[in-house]
């Protein structure tokens, strides 16, 4: 096995046991020469710039990194006769869904270059299983969240946009988070997403390879737990577990983001036979905080020297 990161936003200690070799998707060289040097029977994709409303103002750096960075990996898969692909796709491919929860055959509509992004590339995959036979399951994520239920991993984003870890610095910090818009048409006005652990989303992602070993067509299927929250839910949750007071204050809308994103998962359930098993929200708010707090824990240690 072998991990390829150019470190725009990884974390190499986080990569143990494996060898890393840094370098860019779209630069066919570095990918090349990974795929010279063992021959692999497949390939889980995940690397990609995933900030929806960066995108909305730099499209230019979405479609050079994600759309090219993506091409650049799926053709030198062919080169080199890899020929299973497990792809990180996203609900953003969704828009803004008129019918709830959200199966694979929804309309999609993506209202950011990031989730035109995980589109397209979900559309090149269709096209390569016909010309080249590379299979793959494009898994579209809903929210990732949680932490390693072991305490090894978590969140480290730089700047962080996701919001379990945006509340927990606003408990830290004091700073008020921004709860951006509450207008939207949901009980309390907040945005509603479904939460999936990432322990969950873990075991998908090796259901998907056995399934292509056994033969999978390829296919595109959701991730999610089935579960929405608005973020006003997610913030009194948070000081329930923590037992802390999270400063806020409502802000305006963002582009793109859509009322309400909750996934069928009756399609992974099928064919993947998973099921979340990690993804309560207590379990999600629990396991991330625990993180958070050996981070801070850490930060101190290497402030005191
Ligand atoms: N986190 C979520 O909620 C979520 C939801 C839906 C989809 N996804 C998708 O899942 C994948 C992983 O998400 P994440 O939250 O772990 O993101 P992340 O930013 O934490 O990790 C992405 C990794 O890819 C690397 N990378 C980025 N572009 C690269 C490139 N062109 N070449 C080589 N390495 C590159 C980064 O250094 C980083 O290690 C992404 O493709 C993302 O779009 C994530």
């Amino acid at each position: 096995m072998t991990v390829l990161d150019d470190l725009s936003r990884g974390h190499p200690e986080h990569i143990q046991g494996v060898p890393l070799v840094i370098g860019r998707c779209e630069d066919e060289g570095a990918v090349s020469d990974v795929f010279a040097s063992t021959q692999y029977d497949a390939v889980i994709h995940f690397a990609g710039e995933s900030q929806a409303g960066e995108s909305v103002s730099n499209p230019a750096k979405y479609f050079k990194r994600n759309v090219i960075g993506g091409l650049t990996l799926f053709s030198a898969m062919v080169k080199y006769g890899v020929n299973k692909l497990v792809f990180s796709s996203s609900a953003s491919v969704y828009g803004d869904p008129s019918v709830i929860p959200i199966s694979e055959e929804a309309p999609v509509n993506p209202k950011t270059p990031y989730g035109e992004s995980k589109l397209f590339l979900e559309r090149v995959l269709a096209w390569f299983d016909k010309a080249y036979g590379l299979m793959s399951i494009s898994l579209r994520y809903f929210n990732a969240a949680g932490a390693d239920p072991g305490g090894k991993m978590g969140e480290l984003h730089d700047p962080e946009t996701h919001l379990i870890p945006l509340v927990f610095e606003a408990i830290s910090t004091q700073e008020p988070i921004t709860v951006f818009g509450d207008d939207y048409p949901t009980p309390d006005g907040t945005p509603i997403r479904d939460y999936v652990h990432v322990t969950d989303l873990a075991e998908a992602h090796v259901l998907a390879l056995k399934a292509l070993e056994n033969g999978a067509e390829t296919s595109i299927i959701n991730l999610g737990s089935g579960i929405g929250y608005s973020v006003l839910e997610i913030i009194k949750e948070v000081e329930k577990i923590t037992g802390k007071t999270v400063p806020y204050a409502i802000g305006q809308r963002r582009q793109g983001d859509p009322a309400v994103l909750v996934a069928s998962y009756d399609k992974a359930r099928e064919v993947l036979g998973w099921s979340p098993k990690l993804s309560s929200l207590d379990d999600i708010i629990r396991t991330a905080w625990q993180w958070h707090l050996k981070c801070l824990e850490q930060e101190s240690g290497q402030f005191r020297g």
